[in-house]
C-alpha cells in the first residue's frame, strides 16, 4: 500500500464491548459501581499501609504497591470507557493511545512482578521462617517493589520501541474498549507478522511464565504446609487458594489477549473486564482486607482520625 495517499491516522475509534443501548446502560451502571469500589477499595489498602509504622514491613509494602497499581490499571481505562458508553463518542487520540499502551505495560508488568515476590515472601515465611528476618531485610524491602516497577518499564519500553514508528493509513477501528498492542498492531500499513510475534513472544510468555512460577510456587508452599501438619493445611489451603484464585483471574486474560490465535472469537475484550474492574477489587479483599494485622491497623487509624477530630 501506498502510505503517501492517505492522510496519517489522528485518532482511533472504539468499537467498545457492546453496541447494543440497552446493554450499554448495564455496563454503564456496572463498571461505576465496580470502578468505586475499586477506588476506595485499594485508597483504603494504601493509606492504612502508609500511615500505619506497624505495617512497615515487606509483605504490607508489596500489598500497598500492588493496591497502588491496581488502582493506576483500573483507573487507566475504566473512566475512559464509562465517558464513552455515556458519550458514545468513542474515538481516542494517537498519542492518547499509545499512552495507554505504553503505561499499560508498565503497570502490568511490575504487577506481575509484584505477584512473584509476593508468593516468595509466603514462600520464606511459611517454609523457612527462622531466615525470615535474614532474606526480608529491610534492604529487600526497597529492592522487591522498586525493582518490579523499574522491570515493567524496560518491559514497556522494550515493546514500544519497535511500534511508536509504525506507518498507519487509514484503518482505524479498534474492537475494544482500550487500547493495546496486538489491536494497535494490527491497524498498520505493513506486514506485521513478526511485530505480532515479537508481542506474543514478550508480553505473551511473560505472562504465561508468571502464571506457571506462581502456580508452582504456591503448590509447593502447599506441600511444605501439608508435610508438616495436618491442622495447618486447611489454614493454608483456605488463604492460598485464594491467592491462586486472583493469579488465575488476572493471568488469564493476559494469556488469552496475547497468545490467542484466533483473532474472530471477541472474547478478548470482556476477558479484559476481570483485569480492570474484578481482580482491582479482589486483591485488596483477598490479600488485606481478611487480614488480622491489617483490620487492626485500620482500626486504629480510625481511632487516630476521630481524635484528630475532637481536638480543635
Ligand atoms: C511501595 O514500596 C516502597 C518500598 O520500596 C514503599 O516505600 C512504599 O511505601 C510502597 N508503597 C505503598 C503504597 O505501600
Amino acid at each position: 500500500m501506498n502510505k503517501t495517499n492517505y492522510p496519517p491516522v489522528s485518532e482511533f475509534v472504539f468499537l467498545g464491548l457492546s453496541t447494543s443501548r440497552p446493554v450499554q446502560h448495564f455496563l454503564l451502571a456496572f463498571s461505576a459501581v465496580f470502578y468505586v469500589t475499586v477506588v476506595l477499595g485499594n485508597i483504603l489498602v494504601v493509606f492504612t499501609v502508609t500511615f500505619d509504622a506497624h505495617l512497615h514491613s515487606p509483605m504490607y509494602f508489596l500489598l500497598g504497591n500492588l493496591s497502588f497499581i491496581d488502582l493506576c490499571l483500573s483507573t487507566l481505562t475504566v473512566p475512559k470507557m464509562i465517558s464513552d458508553l455515556y458519550s458514545g463518542k468513542n474515538t481516542i487520540s494517537f498519542q492518547g493511545c499509545v499512552m495507554q499502551i505504553f503505561v499499560l505495560h508498565v503497570l502490568g508488568g511490575s504487577e506481575m512482578v509484584l505477584l512473584i515476590a509476593m508468593a516468595v515472601d509466603r514462600y520464606v515465611a511459611i517454609c523457612k521462617p527462622l531466615h525470615y528476618l535474614t532474606i526480608m531485610s529491610p534492604w529487600m524491602c526497597i529492592l522487591l517493589p522498586s525493582g518490579a516497577w523499574v522491570i515493567g518499564l524496560i518491559h514497556s519500553v522494550a515493546q514500544l520501541a519497535f511500534v511508536v514508528h509504525l506507518p498507519f493509513c487509514g484503518p482505524n477501528v479498534i474492537d475494544s474498549f482500550y487500547c493495546d498492542l496486538p489491536w494497535f498492531i494490527k491497524l498498520a500499513c505493513i506486514d506485521t507478522y513478526n511485530m505480532e510475534f515479537m508481542v506474543t513472544a514478550n508480553s505473551g510468555f511473560i505472562s504465561l511464565g508468571t502464571f506457571f512460577l506462581l502456580i508452582v510456587s504456591y503448590t509447593s508452599i502447599l506441600f511444605t504446609v501439608w508435610k508438616r501438619s495436618s491442622g495447618g493445611l486447611s489454614k493454608a489451603l483456605s488463604t492460598l487458594s485464594a491467592h491462586i484464585t486472583v493469579v488465575v483471574l488476572f493471568f488469564g486474560p493476559c494469556i488469552f489477549v496475547y497468545m490467542w490465535p484466533f483473532p474472530t472469537i471477541p472474547v478478548d475484550k470482556f476477558l479484559a473486564i476481570l483485569d480492570f474492574m474484578i481482580t482491582p477489587i479482589l486483591n485488596p479483599a483477598i490479600y488485606t482486607l481478611r487480614n488480622k494485622d491489617m483490620k487492626l491497623a485500620m482500626r486504629r487509624l480510625c481511632s487516630q482520625l476521630l481524635i484528630l477530630r475532637k481536638i480543635p
